[in-house]
């Protein structure tokens, strides 16, 4: 028998239904996995770090010497970010929602990341005092410094605004690097997803879970010779 339009129609839906429950199952799994992975390495991670920074300390080296102390700084530090990544990814909790303010959150967050003297930074003028889990709010903003950073090469302009309307906060995120083609954009979000030779493409998905944990949203206006900017909304939970 020949199955109606209806039919076929009704049959795709279901096949949809069990990929997206079939690729649920798959994260699921390699979340619990990288979680225990991540963690378990933290710790002789740690040591290792310690080791090379009394190494490096103790300065009584050759100039070679040194400068293999610091490439295995920088890999260790390589290797610190992307487990932060893969934890962040796996345990986005907003625990503690408690009185915040941007500019603690900012300036938290921009004492984390170096900035070099090539990029201009534009942080807001007017402060917005707010309640939100500061934790997992500078998770959210790491992250997207640390995107804009990597699309403007460490040499451009890096713009933070932000303001309150009808009762929500809006902060916007703007770099004029070299925007998006208009294939990637509907991507960026999904986790593992990345155009970057050591990314982990987990960044924005955990951006979007900890602002939508807040009740708010995260969306990207960009195109190809445009740059960048990232709008996060939060709702204006006034502080008391
Ligand atoms: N500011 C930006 N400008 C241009 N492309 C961006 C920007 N931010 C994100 N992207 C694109 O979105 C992708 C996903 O970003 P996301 O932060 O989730 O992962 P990632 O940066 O590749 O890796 P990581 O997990 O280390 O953050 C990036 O690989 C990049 O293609
Ligand atoms: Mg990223």
């Amino acid at each position: 028998m020949i199955p109606s339009v209806q039919q076929i129609i009704e049959l795709e839906r279901k096949l949809a239904v069990m990929e997206d429950n079939l690729k649920k199952e798959k994260l699921f799994a390699i979340g619990e996995l990288s979680a225990r992975l991540a963690h378990d390495i933290r710790n002789p991670l740690s040591v290792i770090k310690t080791s090379i920074n009394i190494l490096v300390s103790k300065g009584d080296v050759d100039a070679k010497t040194m400068e293999m102390y610091e490439r295995m700084e920088r890999a260790v530090e390589r290797i610190t970010y992307q487990i932060d990544d893969v934890l962040n990814f796996v345990k986005p909790r907003v625990s503690s929602l408690k009185n915040t303010s941007l500019d603690e959150i900012l300036a938290s967050v921009l004492a984390r990341i170096e900035i070099p003297k090539t990029v201009v930074m534009t942080t807001p003028t007017k402060n917005i005092e707010f309640v939100g889990d500061i934790i997992s709010l500078e998770i959210v903003f790491v992250n997207l410094i640390t995107n804009a950073l990597q699309a403007i090469n460490n040499s451009g302009e890096i713009t933070i605004s932000a303001d309150v309307q009808n009762e929500k906060i809006i902060i916007k995120i703007h770099d004029n690097g070299p925007g998006m083609p208009s294939d990637v954009v509907p991507k960026i979000f999904d986790p593992l997803f990345t155009t970057k030779q050591t990314g982990t493409g987990l960044g924005l998905t955990s951006c979007k879970t900890i602002i939508e944990q807040h009740g708010g949203h995260i969306e990207v206006e960009s195109a190809v010779g445009k740059g960048t900017t990232f709008v996060v909304t939060l709702p204006y939970r006034r502080i008391i």
